[in-house]
């Protein structure tokens, strides 16, 4: 059975570890951060940023950022992910607020079947001096709560 829980500052080097193992083969990363060196200084930034977010969180514990969900690989498609998006959206219903955030087209599905919609498509090319640009593409996508005016 899967439970929620809260992540305390002593889990940021797992929820670091999860990160780049999630997004790792990610063009987008590999294109910002090309070598394993800087995707090691990377790792270390996630860490000490998680740990100042998890220091930082106020006692309600209101999920003011959604971007790069992410579940260990390992333990994909077992209901992790949604059961972390079903524990934000039922306050962004609560509270009336639209979410939004940037997926992967990988994730897309997942997004979409937990009641997010499509409303941009976001394009660029990827590539360094002297090297072929590769198309990368991503979608825009929110969630409005059924209270929500618009
Ligand atoms: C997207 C992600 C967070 C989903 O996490 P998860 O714990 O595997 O998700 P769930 O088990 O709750 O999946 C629920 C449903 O979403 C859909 N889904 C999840 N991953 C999917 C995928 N890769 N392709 C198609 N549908 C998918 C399926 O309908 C799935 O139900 P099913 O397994 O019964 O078919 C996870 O695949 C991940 O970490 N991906 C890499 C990082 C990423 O791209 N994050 C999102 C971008 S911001």
């Amino acid at each position: 059975m899967l439970v929620l829980t809260e992540a305390q500052p002593g889990d940021a080097a797992r929820i670091a570890d999860f990160h780049m193992a999630a997004f790792g083969s990610n063009q987008l990363l590999l294109a910002q951060f090309p070598t394993p060196a800087v995707r090691e200084g990377l790792r270390t930034s996630l860490v000490e940023k998680v740990q100042a977010e998890l220091y930082a969180r106020s006692p309600v514990g209101y999920p003011r950022n959604l971007s790069f969900i992410a579940t260990d690989p390992a333990y994909g498609r077992c209901g992790a992910g949604s059961l972390l998006m079903n524990w934000a959206l039922k306050r962004a219903e609560k509270e009336t607020v639209p979410v939004a955030l940037e997926s992967t087209m990988d994730a897309v599905p997942f997004y979409e079947r937990l009641g997010f919609r499509t409303e941009a498509q976001i394009s660029m090319s990827l590539g360094g001096p002297g090297e072929e640009f590769m198309p990368y593409e991503e979608r825009f996508l929110v969630f409005r709560p059924n209270s929500f005016p618009i």
